[in-house]
């Protein structure tokens, strides 16, 4: 009778609220969405949808800064940044720096199961993925060739070196250290108008949780530069016992905060996605008032949320949310602040 009496009382008032399985990702990417849905809807785990939706924004370029032919570096090179993360054991595979292979995302899934490390960097990311059978090819296209011509033309501006002086009388490089040491007041994104960093984070109905992301970093970037895509706790981070959060905007900025792992830090603390996300942006916001950037989070039970920081370039931030009850993915947007 008391069985009776306690179990009904657990169907009425369940203690705890199942997981409703969800993918969130950054930017209205809606094929890499759709793509990462139907991945965890046909029996593919979380990991598999993280890594199909970002594997898709590599090959289609979404925005333009993922995958080949973004984002020229200072040689017009362009390089790849990611990562994904397992939530259930915490394994994480990224690359960073990598170059000339196109599926970054593939690859440090690669770096999480098929070695004991955790991030492979540059050329040696390249040699392992080939190894891996990925195949490498010249990621320059056209229009990031056109991208470095016109700004070898405008002498190398914008840049992202300080306190430094020409070697030559041209304005390119190489530099050298200048004199004296100013202080920087660098406020935005070289490129704010380009989307960012594909982050994805997916929530199966058991409770499992990735997440994701990949990126071609930043235009005209110093050579070597990795930013906060593929960098634990503030690309994105997971943990099955406390939700996810996938992060994009100014990697350099933003890398220094860890958000992602500060969201999910708060979640686990009872913070309400949106609150966890908020708070993570406006720590950041605290020291560099303008800067780009945006962040997704959800909890285990597939709650959601995002928060972005306002500036001229960013007052709206637009991300796709796919879960049961809607027939495609969801573009949705939140208000910056
Ligand atoms: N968030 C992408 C980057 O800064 O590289």
């Amino acid at each position: 009778m008391t069985l009776l009496f306690v179990s009904t009382l657990m169907l009425l008032f369940p203690l705890v609220e199942a997981a409703r399985p969800v993918v969130i990702n950054t930017w209205p990417f809606k094929n890499a969405a759709a793509v990462a849905w139907d991945t965890l809807q046909s029996g593919g785990s979380v990991l598999d949808a993280v890594e199909k939706g970002c594997a898709l924004c590599e090959v289609e370029q979404c925005g333009g800064s993922v995958g080949y032919g973004g984002s020229p570096d200072e040689t017009g090179e362009t390089t790849l940044d990611a990562m994904i993360m397992n939530g259930d054991t915490m394994e994480v595979g990224a690359v960073a720096n990598l170059r000339r292979i196109k599926n970054a995302i593939g690859v440090a899934r690669a770096v999480m199961e098929r070695t004991e490390q955790t991030m492979l960097v540059g050329e040696s990311a390249t040699m392992f993925a080939e190894n891996m059978g990925f195949i490498a090819e010249d990621l320059t296209t056209t229009k990031s060739m056109n991208i470095f011509s016109q700004w070898l033309k405008g002498n190398c501006q914008p840049n992202y070196r300080k306190n430094v002086v020409p070697d030559s009388s041209k304005s390119c490089g190489p530099y050298k250290p200048s004199a004296t040491l100013k202080q920087s007041n660098r406020t935005q994104h070289a490129n704010p108008n380009s989307h960012d960093t594909i982050g994805i984070i997916a929530l199966d109905q058991d409770g499992h949780v990735a997440a994701g992301t990949s990126t071609n970093g930043l235009t005209h970037k110093v050579p070597g530069r990795v930013g906060d895509s593929p960098i634990i706790g503030a690309g994105a981070y997971a943990d099955s016992s406390a939700g996810a959060a996938a992060a994009t905007g100014d990697g350099d900025v933003m890398m220094r905060f860890l958000p992602s792992y500060l969201a999910v830090e708060l979640m686990r603390a009872g913070a309400d996605p949106s609150t966890a996300c908020e708070t993570a942006i406006s720590r950041i916001k605290r020291h560099y008032p303008q800067f780009f950037g945006a962040i997704i989070c959800a909890n285990t039970t597939g709650h959601y949320g995002a928060a972005c920081n306002k500036v001229p370039a960013l007052s709206q931030f637009h991300y796709m949310v796919s879960t049961s009850e809607m027939d495609t993915p969801l573009l949705k947007s939140v208000d910056c602040f």
